[in-house]
């Protein structure tokens, strides 16, 4: 008969119908998350689990399914949510979405830096509230991205397609730490390998587009911001898990640095009362990076390509070195 697959959330239809076209199809027919209870009666006897980044896969969900799981396959780039040491134990290949959202998540990047740079969220503010009196010169200041450096943590496909987007503002110098130097990606926009300590230092703009990992998570922290300009301005739109939350909070209370942009955080969503929506100086969006309309349906069919091949024991199109 055809192979079972769960899949965790409504997704795309276009690749709901790929995935129908081959298998018998069991789904969480919702927009919000999968709850636990649901997801492991769902995964029972399952031959293939379409997820999202939303869903943490480990061994418990690895062993509700049962000894049939052939292939796992998650509608993100990121797969921090899935613990890779039980997919190694089990042989079970894992797909995911790198490059298709490459373009997508650089253009917010950008987008979520000029928003904090030069204070939209705060000016949208003024202009509603009666804030805007008159034309002030030193008003609504903030920085320009002209004549800048920028250092950026984790210079993978999206780190690069940032910096290749910012170029053209006249940013004078790239830097870029990560575990290994990228000469290709760098080669690009001139990017120069340094340590953590000397992009700290020397950076206008810090912008995370590492993975998270065991050494990146909460890398972020009360050090790591001591060591900023009091004028740098951070941005993240890899994972909330590389930022030490309460010590950015503190940092941009009391000025270590000048203003954060945050497409992700801890947890998601962030509570309405958290003390970050409090400051002016914080730009939270609801983790839209690959969020456009195009995209979000080339992640999912990708998917569901991934999983198709996973369960005929294929080579993924885009698989996850495990
Ligand atoms: C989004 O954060 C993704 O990992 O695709
Ligand atoms: C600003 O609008 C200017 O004319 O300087």
């Amino acid at each position: 008969g055809k192979p079972n697959v769960y899949v965790t959330r409504r997704i795309p239809q276009k690749a709901l119908d790929l995935l129908q076209g081959e298998c018998s199809v069991a789904q969480w027919d919702a927009d919000d998350p999968v709850p636990r209870v649901e997801l492991l009666k769902g995964v029972k006897g399952i031959d293939g689990l379409y997820c999202l980044l939303t869903d943490k896969i480990d061994a418990e969900v690895l062993d509700a399914a049962g000894p049939g799981l052939k292939a796992v396959s998650t509608m993100s780039v990121g797969f921090d949510h899935i613990s890779l040491p039980e997919l190694r134990k089990r042989k079970l290949p894992l797909g995911y979405t790198p490059d298709v959202l490459t373009d997508a998540t650089a253009e917010l990047t950008v987008a979520l830096l000029l928003t904090t740079s030069r204070r939209l969220v705060e000016g949208v503010h003024e202009v509603k509230s009666g804030g805007w009196g008159t034309w002030i010169p030193l008003w609504m200041c903030g920085s320009g991205l002209s004549g800048s450096t920028v250092g950026i943590v984790g210079l993978g496909r999206i780190g690069a397609a940032v910096a290749e987007r910012l170029k053209p503002f006249g940013v004078s110098r790239f830097l870029y730490h990560g575990r290994n130097p990228k000469p290709e990606a760098a080669g690009k926009v001139g990017a120069v390998h340094v340590e953590l300590e000397e992009l700290l230092s020397e950076s206008d703009f810090v912008i995370a587009t590492c993975a998270l990992t065991p050494e990146t998570k909460e890398m972020f922290n009360k050090t790591v911001f001591s060591k900023m300009k009091s004028s740098a301005i951070f941005i993240n739109t890899s994972r909330g898990g590389v930022v030490h939350q309460e010590d950015l909070y503190e940092a941009l209370k009391r000025g270590t640095i000048k203003a954060a942009g945050l497409d992700v955080t801890t947890p998601e969503p962030l509570p309405t009362d958290h003390p970050l929506l409090t400051l002016d100086n914080c730009v939270v969006l609801p983790h839209i990076g690959s969020a456009t309309v195009e995209t979000r349906t080339e992640m999912a069919v990708l998917a569901a390509r991934n999983l198709l091949a996973g369960l005929k024991g294929e080579k993924m199109p885009a698989q996850v070195q495990l």
